[in-house]
């Protein structure tokens, strides 16, 4: 039986965001009696931590997540309880990874283009060219040899740390008037991007006009002509319902995503050596699940879209992927990227090769 996270009020959530909006980051914190983190996890009590997704309860995170909270529980005598709130609930990626630094929640989800905004180097990954498919991607991030600097970079002016991540999948364009084949036909398309300069350049070079937007404000800028389409994986194609207003999903394959699960780096220095062994390796089962469950989600979403009258369109792929190749070097401006880039693409020559 799947467990229910426990509602979050109305009132909860204002307080969050009135506590972080007029009394700053610090007093916030404090404001809303915080986590002691002297005693947390200890005998006799259970120390509940809040995640926060902006997916909804049927997507393959929220699923991924409850079972690992469920099972992080389980193995410490409930003195662990991880409630999720999914639905953008404590806010949007922006919002809650502000929330993370200042001690007012503890972890979430979030995109990397949301890491990107506080590290640069996070853009490597975030980049068209830089994976070649989900299994590439999470060999990479399950390798501290190539991610292990990165995850802990925002540790000490953040307080935020990387436990790992999510794949989003493969992402396409999809569009509310008509399907597109080639660059040219995006020509003048409002397209929503995530927040990321990288992003709105990707979308340029792919021949439409971007406008960065928070996910959850999607819906509805397509549903009233705001916008003429966005860019996401299937998942998020039906989850959010944006087949309803955007029913040509065409394949440009333009990106490998990927999701991050953050956490407050002082919680993580803060739980026993014990509780922390156990918490990774529940990560690392649910890293295993989530990209199984990835592949088959992705599939049942397919044929929901198409059951709802959406077009699956075979685009000119390859004219999108030439016209992303100048991103590279518009974007990789440091020896650490291209190195970090550099090992990026050798894991996946070195895993052809086996
Ligand atoms: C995907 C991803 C989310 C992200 C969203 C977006 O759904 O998993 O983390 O927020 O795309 O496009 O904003």
């Amino acid at each position: 039986m799947r467990r229910k996270s426990r509602v979050l009020t109305g009132v909860r959530t204002a307080l969050v965001a009135v506590a972080v909006a007029s009394t700053g980051f610090v007093s916030a914190c404090a404001n809303l009696g915080g986590l002691n983190l002297e005693t947390v996890g200890s005998q006799g009590q259970t120390t509940y931590v809040k995640l926060a997704l902006n997916q909804t309860e049927s997507h393959p995170s929220y699923i991924a997540l409850d079972s690992f909270a469920q099972r992080f529980s389980e193995r410490t005598d409930g003195r662990w309880e991880i409630d999720i709130f999914p639905n953008e609930q404590l806010g949007s990626q922006q919002e809650v990874l502000q929330f993370i630094s200042s001690g007012a929640i503890e972890m979430a989800i979030v995109s990397g283009t949301q890491l990107e905004n506080l590290n640069r180097d996070f853009q490597v990954l975030n980049m068209p060219t830089t994976f070649t498919d989900v299994e590439h991607q999470m060999e990479v991030i399950r390798d501290p040899s190539i991610v292990g600097d990165l995850f802990t970079s925002l540790e000490d002016e953040n307080n935020v740390t990387v436990i790992g991540g999510f794949t989003q999948g493969t992402r396409h364009i999809y569009t509310a008037g008509a399907p597109i084949d080639t660059p040219e036909d995006l020509a003048g398309e409002k397209i929503r991007v995530q927040e990321s300069d990288m992003h709105i350049r990707m979308i340029e070079l792919m021949g439409g006009a971007a406008t960065p937007m928070s996910y959850g404000e999607v819906y509805t800028a397509v549903q009233s002509g705001v916008l003429d389409g966005a860019e996401n994986n299937e998942v998020s194609y039906v989850t959010q319902n944006h087949m309803e207003v955007a029913p040509y999903f065409n394949d440009t394959s333009h990106l490998v995503g990927l999701d991050y699960m953050i956490m407050r780096a002082d919680l993580r220095e803060a739980m026993s050596e014990e509780d922390r062994l156990i918490f990774d390796q529940e990560w690392d089962k649910t890293m295993e699940e989530h990209t199984e469950l990835w592949g088959q989600e992705t599939e049942a979403a397919i044929e929901a879209a198409k059951n709802a009258g959406a077009t699956f369109y075979e685009s000119d792929t390859e004219s999108f992927n030439e016209a992303l190749l100048p991103i590279r070097e518009e974007f990789l401006t440091s020896d650490y990227q291209w190195e970090l880039y550099e090992a990026v693409r050798a894991a996946y020559e070195e895993g052809e090769q086996e």
